[in-house]
This record gives structure tokens, sequence and C-alpha cells, in this order.
């Protein structure tokens, strides 16, 4: 089948974004409040391995499942684990479509750009969320908001629009309409929560300079993935037309200051 993003190929590679990524972790613990001993926590479409791990480090005595979809990326995720000999750890490979948990199975719900965001019919994992959390446990999921507000990504892709394969286009448009105000807080609602409230919360990213922005950008197996095998000019124009949308983001030395945002959600079951 022709997938969008194919993660089981990106797992190898994975994590050269975690350290942009890390303010959403920092975000994601201050809404989840402390862990008590004993608390089982899920992390949902946990990739390779966050924001779990980095919880799990901070709460001492709790446990984590983190699960995913896509092979590699739980084998990363459980590597990673092992090499910290982590006690009360397991990563899971599982569909957020239909979890292999059993109802109320656990005490909090994370999910870092998983759930809300990647599969056609969202409401079903909010019901599938709702479905496995204790009554009184809470839950706290970061996803992407509209896709220009994330400079980056939205520049790189505008300059691969000519190459993207058909489903990778439907993925960014359905996350676009995904991310429609309210939206996604309607469907937690429907779901079953009580008191969901959302933010836009934003940081920013720097690179030192041009080349260094360009190395993020350019980089051969992720390109693959999504537009296929680019040529030496198709690569030329991504990364004139790229640049020329972050024009506005380069400072006086040369550097790059690039701001993200994404939606985190939270509430409780
Ligand atoms: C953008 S990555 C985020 C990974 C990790 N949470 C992080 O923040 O670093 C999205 C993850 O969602 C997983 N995923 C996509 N569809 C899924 C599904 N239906 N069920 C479970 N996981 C899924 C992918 O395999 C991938 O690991």
């Amino acid at each position: 089948m022709d997938k969008d993003f194919d993660f089981d190929e990106l797992a190898a590679k994975f994590d050269r974004i975690l350290p942009i990524l890390e303010p959403v972790t920092e975000r994601i613990a201050d809404h989840l409040g402390p862990l008590t001993p004993g608390t089982e926590l899920l992390d949902l479409a946990c990739g390779t391995g966050e924001p779990g791990l980095t919880l799990l480090a901070r709460n001492p005595g709790a446990r984590l499942r983190g699960v995913d979809a896509a092979p590699a990326m739980a084998a990363v995720a459980a590597k990673k684990a092992a090499a910290k000999g982590l006690p009360d750890v397991r990563f899971e490979v599982m569909d957020s479509l239909g979890l292999g948990i059993e109802d109320r199975g656990v005490d909090a719900v994370v999910s870092r750009f998983g759930v809300l965001s990647l599969v056609p019919d969202p409401r079903v994992e909010a019901r599938e969320v709702a479905r496995v959390l204790r009554l009184g446990g809470r839950f706290v999921i970061a996803t992407w908001d509209a896709g220009s507000k994330n400079i980056v990504s939205y520049a790189l892709a505008a300059a691969l629009r000519p190459w993207l394969r058909p489903p990778v286009v439907a993925a960014l448009e359905r996350q676009e309409h995904f991310a429609m105000p309210g939206r996604r807080e309607a469907w937690l609602s429907e779901a079953g929560f009580a008191d969901v409230r959302s933010e836009l919360f934003s940081w920013s990213v720097g690179f030192a300079d041009e080349a260094r922005l360009w190395a993020f950008a350019d980089d051969p197996m992720f390109l693959r993935s999504v537009a296929g095998d680019l040529d030496t000019a198709q690569l030329a124009h991504v990364r004139e037309t790229m640049f020329d949308l972050v024009t506005e983001y380069r400072q006086a030395d040369g550097s790059y200051r690039l701001p993200y945002a994404c939606r985190i959600l939270w509430g409780v079951r």
C-alpha cells in the first residue's frame, strides 16, 4: 500500500528531530503534573519513546507503557529503555484505532504528535483514549496546529510541493482540517472527557547559519520518503524556495530563529 509517512522507514534517523521537540515535553509535563509511584502512564504513538521516557525519568516509581503502530519505532524506544536499565517500562506495537488495553486500564495518557493528527478519523482515537483511561485520570496530547505556524516544515513542504507523493499531500491537508479551531476539543468532549482545554504553545528553534538549516532540511531519507528521489536541479529548487520563505527569520548575524507552535490539549476522564 502507498503510505503517507512510513515511520518504519524513518525510525533509524527519527531521533534527529527530538531536540527540537523538547520544549513540548516540558509543557506536557506541566499540564500532567507529578505522577505518584505506581501510576501507569500510557504514551500513545510513542515513536522512539518520547515524551514517555522523559516523564518516567522525572517521576520515579511510575510505570510506562509506550505503544506505536510502527514496529521499528517501538523497537528503537525499547532499546533505549534497555540501555538505561529502566524497570517498569514496556513498549508495544499497537494501533491507536484499536488498542489492546483493557477498559480503564491506565492512570494517565500522553501523546506528542501522535494521536488526533495522523489517522483519517481521529474521533475513533479520542474514543479509545476515553475507553482505556480510568475515571479521574488525566490526558495531555500535543498536536500540530495550522501548518504555517511551523516555519521549517511548512517552508520545506511548500518547496517540495511539486514532488510530494499524493498520500503525503492528502495527509498534510487532513492535518490542516483537524487543526481548525475547536475541532479536536469537541472530539475529546464527545468521547467522554470533562473540562477539555487547549492552548497554542509556541517556542523557537535556532540554526547557526544557512548551511546548518539546510543540513537539517536536506535529509535524504526523509526527503525520499515524502517526495521520492530528487535530482540535483530539483534539490536546488527546493533549497531556493525554502530559503525564500524563511528570509524574514534570518538574523543580522546570518543565523535563523524559526518559530514553532503546536496545540496542547488536556482534560480529565
Ligand atoms: C511524529 S511521530 C511522533 C513520535 C513521538 N511521540 C515523538 O513525539 O517523538 C508519530 C508517531 O505516530 C505513530 N503512529 C501513526 N499512526 C499510528 C496509529 N494509528 N497508531 C499508533 N501509532 C501511530 C507513528 O508510527 C510515529 O511513531
